[in-house]
C-alpha cells in the first residue's frame, strides 16, 4: 500500500520544476540566521532548525545566509561555508532535509559593512572597535551604514574584490560537495554584493563604481564565476535587492531589473526578490504581501521565475500570489519560525486534499482521521 500524496488542488502545493530539481509545493523557506553557530560550524540546533522545517511540508529549505569567509559573517555566531569541517558538518543536515521529501538549498554571503555585529539580542550593532571578538569590515567604500551599525569598514582594493569573488567560487564548491541542490547568492539587505549596486554605499570611482554597468560589474563577476563551479543541472538563485524606499524606487528598480537581465544571461536561473536595506533611513511600506506587484514586475519584465517575501503571513496570500502569477515561489520566514508545520497548516485551510500528507507518514497517519472526526 502506498501512502497517498497531498492533492494540488490549490495552486500553492503545486510541484515547481527548475532545472533538474522538482520541489513538491511552493513552499520555501527563507534563509533565517541562527546566531547559533560557533566558529560557523552547524551543530544540533541548525540540524533540528532546518530539518524541522522539511518534515513540516515545505518544498525547499534554504539554509542561513553562511559567510564565504570569516570576515563575511555578520557576527560572531553565524554559519560559515569557508572550510571543509562546516561543509561536513551540514553535509548530513542536507542528507536529512532531503530523506523528508524537501529540497536542500543555501545562501552563501559576505556581509561587507554591517559586518562584525553583536547578535540581535545582544545589541544588533557592531562590535566596538578593540573588542577581540569584532574584526574590520570591508566595503567598496568607507562609508559606514549608519545608526547603530557606524563602524566604518575599509574601502576593498581591487585584490579584495578578487580574492572575495574567489571566496564565493570557493562556497558554492562546498555547497555542491554537501549535496546543496539549489544555490543562493546573497545579492541584497546592504551586505556586500548590494552595497557595490546601491549608491548609498558604492562611492568608487573605479571601474566598480559610478554608473549601473561599474556598480554592477562586482554582483555579475561573481554571478559568472560561482556559475562556472555550481553544476549546470542545479538552479543557482540570488536573493537581490531591487529598491530601497528611498525617493528613487521607479529610477532603481528599472536598473535593477535590467541587472537582472543581465544576470540571466550570465546564467542565473532564479530570483528572489527583496529590497535594498542600504540606507537607515528608507521608508517600507510594511504590510501584507507589499513586495508581490513588484516581484511581479521583476518577473515579467526580466523574464525569469521568481520569489518574494516579507509579510505574506497567511497561507491565502500565498496561494493567491502563485495563483495570479505575482511569483514561482513564496519564501516564507516568521511563519514558520511560529509553526514549522505552516505548509500542513497552510493545506488544510485551503482545503487541499489529503493534507495530512504534508507531514510524513508517523505523523499523517494519525492526523487524516483525527482531523474529520
Ligand atoms: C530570524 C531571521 C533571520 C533572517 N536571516 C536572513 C538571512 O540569513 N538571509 C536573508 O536573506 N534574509 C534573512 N532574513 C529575512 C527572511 O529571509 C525573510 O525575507 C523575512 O523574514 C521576511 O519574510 P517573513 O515576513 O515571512 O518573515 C531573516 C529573517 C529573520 C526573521
Amino acid at each position: 500500500m502506498t501512502n497517498p500524496s497531498p492533492g494540488t488542488d490549490a495552486p500553492l502545493f503545486t510541484p515547481f520544476t527548475l532545472k533538474s530539481v522538482t520541489l513538491r509545493n511552493r513552499i520555501a523557506v527563507s534563509p533565517m540566521c541562527q546566531y547559533s553557530a560557533t566558529e560557523g560550524v552547524a551543530n544540533d540546533w541548525h540540524r533540528s532548525h532546518l530539518v524541522s522545517f522539511a518534515r513540516g511540508g515545505a518544498g525547499l529549505v534554504v539554509v542561513e545566509a553562511s559567510g564565504v569567509s570569516p570576515e563575511g559573517r555578520i557576527t560572531p555566531a553565524c554559519l560559515g561555508i569557508w572550510n571543509d569541517e562546516q561543509r561536513d558538518a551540514l553535509a548530513p543536515i542536507v542528507a536529512e532535509i532531503k530523506k523528508a521529501g524537501a529540497v536542500p538549498g543555501i545562501q552563501i554571503a559576505h556581509a561587507g559593512r554591517k559586518a562584525s555585529a553583536n547578535v540581535p539580542w545582544e545589541g544588533d550593532d557592531h562590535i566596538a572597535e578593540g573588542d577581540p571578538r569584532g574584526w574590520e569590515p570591508i566595503a567598496p567604500s568607507a562609508v559606514a551604514f549608519g545608526g547603530g551599525l557606524s563602524r566604518t569598514p575599509r574601502e576593498m582594493t581591487l585584490e579584495d574584490i578578487e580574492r572575495v569573488k574567489a571566496d564565493f567560487v570557493a562556497a558554492a564548491i562546498r555547497a555542491r560537495d554537501a549535496g546543496f541542490e539549489w544555490l543562493m547568492l546573497h545579492f541584497a539587505h546592504g551586505y556586500l554584493a548590494q552595497s557595490f549596486w546601491s549608491r548609498h554605499s558604492n562611492q568608487r570611482t573605479d571601474q566598480y563604481g559610478g554608473s549601473a554597468e561599474n556598480r554592477g560589474r562586482f554582483l555579475l563577476e561573481t554571478l559568472e564565476a560561482v556559475r562556472a563551479v555550481w553544476p549546470d543541472h542545479l538552479p543557482l538563485s540570488a536573493r537581490f535587492g531591487v529598491l530601497e524606499y528611498d525617493g528613487q524606487d521607479e529610477e532603481t528598480l528599472k536598473e535593477s531589473i535590467a541587472l537582472v537581465g543581465e544576470m540571466k544571461a550570465r546564467g542565473l536561473d532564479f530570483i528572489d526578490v527583496s529590497i535594498g536595506f542600504s540606507t537607515p533611513e528608507a521608508q517600507i511600506p510594511w504590510g501584507p504581501a507589499f513586495m508581490a506587484p513588484i516581484a511581479r514586475r521583476v518577473r515579467e519584465e526580466a523574464g525569469l521565475p521568481n520569489a518574494t517575501s516579507w509579510y505574506i503571513g497567511s497561507s491565502e496570500n500565498a496561494n493567491r500570489m502563485v495563483a495570479d502569477g505575482d511569483v514561482d515561489l513564496v519564501m516564507m520566514g516568521r511563519p514558520l519560525l511560529e509553526n514549522p508545520h505552516w505548509p500542513y497548516q497552510a493545506a488544510r485551510e485551503l482545503g487541499v486534499d489529503n493534507a495530512s500528507w504534508t507531514l510524513p507518514a508517523p505523523y499523517a497517519h494519525w492526523l487524516a482521521r483525527y482531523r474529520s472526526a
